[in-house]
């Protein structure tokens, strides 16, 4: 099957990583990027030997050697982007979030299916193989009684902030804050591991530009309660902790997971759960299932995938919408 042919919009970090692991999955080519500045497209270009580069969205969408759009600008461009791409019979990798109301998501579905094409949220972690494994070992907790996960990292650009700048991932123009940035990591585990909550309770710490520096949410079960903390604003070395009976599940982090330890309830001893080690670029997990949905959408492994995770896309942006109305 020939590689897909791929095309970029944003040249962060984020879009670097993701060129490098598409290339490394050998199931992409990189076809064109896409840069508002000629001089950052051109250097993308020959940095990540790209055949073309763009400034102009529209001519790159137009352009017919193209199968699939990377999305990674600022949140709030990511779904009229998105359906553009659609429009242009393209399929669409967006990233996180990929909408910022929960009734784009619908919109954005529907439209992909009307086009015939893929649309998916680049949410990372839940394509990772230790993810995985952990969510079956959890599935394993014969009575889970709650559980809290945490991911709270402070930015740099907060520094930025207090200096009495709006870079797009703390400004409300562009859909930013903590929620929307580290909490839907949180969020997509915990609908992951226990499934679509009853209720979801929000408190959320607004900055200066107006948008959540950080937040706290309880998701209520029928059972058992999961507390999610996170935010750009500040650091925590704590992150997972699932608990059951007789004991508890550690885990090191949500993305990127690499410990996990059983910890006994009454002994306190604590016995390691075989994980693989980490992989030096985590997203090639997502390239290369994103390329398995977009070549053989109708293989029923991929249909099945396809369908799971969309469900649960759905329900995290309903959680967010959820978070955002109790702001
Ligand atoms: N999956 C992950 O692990 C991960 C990690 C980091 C970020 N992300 C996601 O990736 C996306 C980008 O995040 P980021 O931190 O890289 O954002 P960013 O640096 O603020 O912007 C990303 C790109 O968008 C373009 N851009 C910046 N400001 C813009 C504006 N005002 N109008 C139009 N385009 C603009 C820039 O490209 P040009 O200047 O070249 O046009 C820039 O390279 C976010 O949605 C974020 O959630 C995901």
């Amino acid at each position: 099957m020939a590689a897909l042919r791929l095309a970029t919009i944003g040249t962060s970090m984020i879009t670097k990583q993701f060129i490098e692991a598409a290339i490394e999955s050998g199931r992409y080519t990189l076809e064109a990027v896409y840069s508002r500045s000629q001089v950052k497209a051109e250097e993308f270009k020959k940095a990540y030997r790209s055949k073309k580069a763009y400034t102009d969205l529209t001519q790159m969408l137009e352009d017919s050697e193209i199968d699939v759009v990377y999305i990674a600008s600022p949140n709030s461009l990511h779904y009229p982007q998105a359906v553009e791409v659609l429009k242009h019979e393209k399929h669409a990798i967006v990233e996180k979030p990929m909408v910022t109301r929960s009734k784009d998501w619908d919109q954005l579905i529907k439209l992909a299916e009307k086009q015939g094409k893929v649309v998916v949220e680049a949410a990372r972690h839940i394509y990772e193989p230790n993810f995985i494994h952990i969510t079956q070992v959890i599935r394993t907790i014969p009575e889970v009684l709650g559980a809290s996960l945490t991911y709270s990292k402070y930015s740099s650009r907060y520094d930025q902030v207090k200096s009495g700048e709006e870079p797009p991932i703390f400004s409300p123009r562009f859909a930013g804050g903590a929620a929307n940035d580290l909490g839907i990591y949180v969020i997509y585990a915990a609908v992951a591991w226990f499934g679509e909550p009853k209720s979801v309770h929000a408190f959320s710490q607004q900055i200066k530009t107006g948008v959540d520096g950080k937040g706290t949410v309880v998701l209520r079960y029928d059972s058992f309660d999961v507390t999610l903390h996170y935010g750009k604003i500040n650091t925590s070395m704590h992150s997972v902790e699932v608990y059951g009976e007789d004991r508890t599940l550690i885990l090191d982090a949500v993305t990127g997971l690499s410990k996990a330890s059983w910890l006994d309830a009454c002994s306190k001893q604590v016995t390691p759960v075989e994980l693989d080690s980490a992989a030096p670029n985590p997203l090639k997990w997502e390239a290369k299932a994103f390329a398995d949905l977009i070549e053989e959408p109708s293989a029923p492994d991929n249909h099945s995938l396809k369908v799971r995770n969309q469900e649960l896309s759905r329900t995290v942006h309903q959680i967010l919408e959820d978070i955002r109305q109790q702001h």
